[in-house]
């Protein structure tokens, strides 16, 4: 199964609306939103500071960037022009803009930022070298790399050996991620690509009180094996029935890791 998210420009329309549900629905979780407020304030934003978000999506990120005090303009860029219209739809608050393009090819000037983001989206990206050196071309010197992405190996809806949600979890990571494992080099990609590294945190996430969003990874995983004829339209059906009813009986179990980096670009 390839990434749907690197091939983004030819998804399904129909798939594409579920995915922009899936960000809106991630982002507006307390915890992310702590997880996102926690790495962004160690950007040390100047006043007046023009951020940079690469892959935005419906421009979630975009817009808590847009929020920070001393950010003058916040602008999202992705390939997505499903996705851009729900950004542009999603975010009327002034000094933010959202552009079409690639993160491997840019379409800014030299150093015309203080700050690039990449919220979940490194992993997506086949050549993630050439996203962090177009990231440092974009940079002024001294400008700041926040990425924060998932060690999606770490995908955990198990409750015990061969649980049968665990193959839905496994299923999802391989229909919606290009590299699991970025996590693992994130800090040699990075110190390769000219940056020094200001702090590299892990964090936990789990879906016991709240699982809304891990139940998408279960849905998404069944949905991805039913339509790779690898299960049937039933037992898809089923898998996402004992989901929720886990979720209800207050058994359901999910936990993904998360890591936060924040690079600072030289001279
Ligand atoms: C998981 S979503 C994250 C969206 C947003 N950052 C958030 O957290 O809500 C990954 C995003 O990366 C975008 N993407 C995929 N390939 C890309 C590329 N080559 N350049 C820039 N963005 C890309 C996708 O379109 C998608 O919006």
């Amino acid at each position: 199964m390839a990434d749907i998210y690197a091939a983004i420009t030819e998804a399904d329309p129909g798939l594409v609306e579920k995915i922009a549900e899936v960000l809106e629905l991630r982002a507006a979780d307390p915890r992310q939103q702590a997880l996102r407020s926690g790495y962004l304030a160690d950007l040390a934003l100047p006043e007046g500071a023009h951020v940079l978000e690469i892959g935005c999506g419906t421009g979630p990120i975009t817009r808590s960037i847009a929020d920070l005090a001393p950010v003058a303009r916040a602008v999202g860029l992705d390939p997505s022009p499903t996705l851009l219209e729900h950004a542009r739809r999603l975010s009327p608050q002034p000094g933010i803009e959202f552009h079409q393009g690639d993160a491997r090819a840019l379409p800014f000037a030299d150093r015309d930022f203080d700050a690039v983001v990449f919220h979940t989206t490194l992993c997506h990206i086949p050549d993630p070298e050439q996203a962090l050196v177009e990231a440092w071309r974009v940079l002024r010197p001294g400008g700041r790399l926040a990425i924060f992405d998932a060690d999606y190996s770490t995908t955990n809806v198990a409750n015990g050996p061969a649980d049968p949600l665990q193959a839905c979890a496994d299923a999802c990571v391989a229909a919606i991620v290009h590299d699991p494992l970025i996590i693992h080099r994130l800090a040699a990609l990075v110190r390769s690509a000219g940056f020094d590294i200001h702090h590299f945190r892990t964090h936990g996430y789990d879906g016991v009180l709240d699982p809304a969003y891990l139940l998408t990874i279960v849905d998404r995983g069944a949905d991805a094996l039913e339509r790779d004829s690898r299960i049937g339209i039933d037992l898809a059906r089923a898998l996402r029935n004992e989901a929720r009813r886990r979720a209800e009986a207050g058994t359901f179990f999910g936990h993904i890791t998360y890591a936060s980096l924040i690079g600072v670009r030289g001279c």
